[in-house]
C-alpha cells in the first residue's frame, strides 16, 4: 500500500530487498538521492540487513512483505534472479512500483507475467540494465547516431563472481550486452549463433555469441568468468567510422575520415562523468513520479532475456524460448 500523500508532493518512500552486492549499491545511492527516502532494506540475512541499515540510517527487515507493510511507493528487487518473479509480483500486487535487477526473471514466461501484472496495476516497472546509463556507452551511441552500423562487438570477461550463482554467464553477463546490442542498433536480434561451454563450472562459464539484427547488423559477444582480470569493451564498425569504447575506464575513441591513401583521423570523445546506478535510479524515480515510461521497460527486459535463453536452448541447456532462425 502506497503512502497517502501524492508522490509528486513529497519524497518517494523506497525500499530495497536483497542487500547483497547489488542491493547494497542501490541502497547507498537511494540514501543520497534527493526526492527519495530510503525507508528500509530487507534481507533474510539479518546481520547483513542490519549492517547496511545502520550505516545508511534506515530500518532493517527480514523480507519484502515486511518492507511492503511500511507503506512504500517503490521497491528495488536485488535478490537472486530466481526470486525476482515471486517478489516482483508481491510488490506489484501491493500497488508499489518496482525496479527489478537484470535479468528480469529466470524465464521469459515469468518475465511476461511481471510485465502483465505491472500493466494491470498501473505501476512503473523498470529493469536494471544499468549499462544503458554508462556514460561511455552513451558516448558510443552518440558517436554512431545516423551512421550506417555494420557490426557491434562486446567483450565482457572476468573472474568468477564471489557469490554462488544459480545462473550461468550468458544469463548473468551476456544479457547486459544483448540489451546494449538491441539498444545501440535500434533493432531486434533476428538470428543467434551461440557457442557456450562449461569449462570449469556446472553451468556455462564461457560463451562466444554471434547475432544478426533485423536491420542486418552483425553482433558478437565474448564473455566468460575465467579471465583473471575484468575487461568490458565495445567496438562498433560503421560505414564511415570505427568506434572503440572501454566501459570500465570510460575512454571512447573514434577513427574516421578514411582517405584513399589509407590514412584516417582519430579523436577521443568527451565522456560525461556520472555514476550509472545513480542515473538509472533517477530515471526510475522520475518515471514513478510522472508516470513516464522508464528507460528500460519490462518488455525490453523480457526481449533480452529471451535472446539469452535462446543462446542456451541451442545446446539444450535451458528451457527453450521463442526459437530464432539461425542463418
Ligand atoms: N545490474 C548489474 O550490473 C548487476 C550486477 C550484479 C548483480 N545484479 C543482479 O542483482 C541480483 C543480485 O545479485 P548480487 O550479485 O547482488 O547477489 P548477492 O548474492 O550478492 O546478493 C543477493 C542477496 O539477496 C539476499 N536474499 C536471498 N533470498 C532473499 C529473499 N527471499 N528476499 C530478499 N533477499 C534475499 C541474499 O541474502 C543476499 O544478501 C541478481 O539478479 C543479479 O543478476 C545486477
Amino acid at each position: 500500500m502506497a503512502h497517502p500523500a501524492a508522490p509528486e508532493a513529497r519524497a518517494l518512500r523506497v525500499g530495497v530487498t536483497g542487500i547483497g552486492i547489488m542491493g547494497s549499491n542501490h541502497a547507498r545511492v537511494l540514501a543520497e538521492l534527493p526526492g527519495a527516502e530510503l525507508v528500509a532494506v530487507a534481507d533474510p540475512d539479518q546481520a547483513q540487513a542490519e549492517r547496511v541499515a545502520s550505516f545508511l540510517g534506515c530500518k532493517a527487515v527480514g523480507d519484502h512483505r515486511a518492507l511492503l507493510d511500511l507503506g512504500l511507493d517503490a521497491v528495488v528487487v536485488a535478490a537472486p534472479t530466481h526470486l525476482h518473479h515471486k517478489i516482483a509480483l508481491d510488490v506489484i500486487g501491493a500497488g508499489c512500483s518496482v525496479l527489478v535487477e537484470k535479468p528480469i526473471a529466470s524465464t521469459a514466461e515469468e518475465g511476461r507475467e511481471i510485465v502483465e501484472a505491472a500493466r494491470q496495476k498501473g505501476v512503473t516497472l523498470m529493469i536494471g540494465h544499468v549499462e544503458r546509463f554508462n556514460p561511455a556507452v552513451r558516448a558510443v551511441k552518440e558517436a554512431i547516431r545516423g551512421e550506417h552500423i555494420l557490426s557491434v562487438a562486446f567483450t565482457r570477461v572476468g573472474p568468477f563472481p564471489p557469490r554462488m550463482s544459480n545462473v550461468g554467464v550468458v544469463i548473468d553477463l551476456a544479457v547486459h550486452d544483448i540489451d546494449l546490442i538491441r539498444w545501440l542498433t535500434d533493432s531486434e536480434i533476428a538470428e543467434v549463433q551461440p557457442q557456450t561451454s562449461a569449462a570449469l563450472a556446472a553451468r556455462e562459464d564461457i560463451a562466444l555469441l554471434q547475432f544478426r539484427t533485423a536491420s542486418g547488423v552483425l553482433a558478437h559477444i565474448n564473455t566468460n568468468w575465467l579471465t583473471p582480470f575484468k575487461a568490458r569493451t565495445v567496438h562498433v564498425a560503421t560505414a564511415k567510422k570505427y568506434v572503440i569504447g572501454d566501459l570500465l575506464t570510460r575512454q571512447v575513441t573514434e577513427h574516421f575520415d578514411y582517405r584513399p591513401d589509407g590514412s584516417y583521423s582519430t579523436r577521443h570523445l568527451p565522456v560525461a562523468y556520472a555514476e550509472p546506478l545513480r542515473a538509472e535510479l533517477e530515471n526510475f524515480l522520475a518515471a514513478v513520479r510522472t508516470g513516464r515510461t522508464p528507460e528500460v521497460t519490462g518488455e525490453q527486459g523480457v526481449a533480452s532475456l529471451e535472446i539469452a535463453i535462446s543462446c542456451l536452448a541451442e545446446h539444450g541447456a535451458a528451457a527453450p524460448a521463442q526459437r530464432r532462425a539461425v542463418g
